[in-house]
């Protein structure tokens, strides 16, 4: 069986991470979606309500699953027994940094194959700062993100 972990904060996860772990399923048998602490980030959502939100979005895919995880990702793909790890490229830019973070785990572990996916044109401006920006100011977000999220944001923004 092939398997891949697709790491990020996903704080929250948008319909552009989505849209890279649909392509991702088209490669690989299981995706397992980690999802990184990242309290540098100070993120919106909790772990649990990031898990949360995205096994709701993937309820009835077996072949998605979402975890959390703190430390290293080249740790965490020895321990899920993986050596593929699946980043989105949005554009140009998102190039230097995603270079220097395979190179990086690469450098750690030598064996770890870092797959880049790009996601629909129409996502390719998409962030979550941006989606916590929109839902902060009461924007309209059916367009960036599933309606799992969507409403989670509406409902921390409320007051
Ligand atoms: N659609 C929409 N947005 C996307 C996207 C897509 N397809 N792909 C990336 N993004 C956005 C994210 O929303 C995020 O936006 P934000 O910064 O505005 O919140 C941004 O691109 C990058 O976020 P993400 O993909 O979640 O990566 P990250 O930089 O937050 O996390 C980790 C990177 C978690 C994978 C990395 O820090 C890590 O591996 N940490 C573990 C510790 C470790 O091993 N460190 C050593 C690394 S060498």
């Amino acid at each position: 069986m092939k398997k891949a972990l697709y790491p990020g904060t996903f704080d929250p996860i948008t319909l552009g991470h989505i849209d890279i772990i649909e392509r991702a399923l088209h490669l690989f048998d299981e995706v397992t979606i980690a999802i990184a602490t990242s309290e540098a980030k100070t993120p919106l959502f909790s772990l649990e309500q990031r898990i949360d939100q995205i096994e709701t979005i993937f309820k009835g895919n077996k072949n998605v699953r979402a975890i959390g995880f703190t430390g290293l990702v080249v740790d965490l793909a020895k321990e899920e027994e993986t050596n593929v790890l699946i980043r989105g490229l949005r554009a140009v830019s998102d190039f230097e940094y995603e270079f220097q973070l395979a190179n990086m785990n690469r450098a750690m572990s030598p064996d770890l194959e870092s797959v880049f996916l790009t996601p629909k044109a129409k996502f390719s401006f998409l962030s979550s700062t941006l989606v916590r920006e929109i839902a902060s100011m009461g924007g309209q977000l059916s367009a960036f993100v599933d309606p799992t999220v969507e409403e989670a944001l509406k409902k921390r923004f409320k007051d």
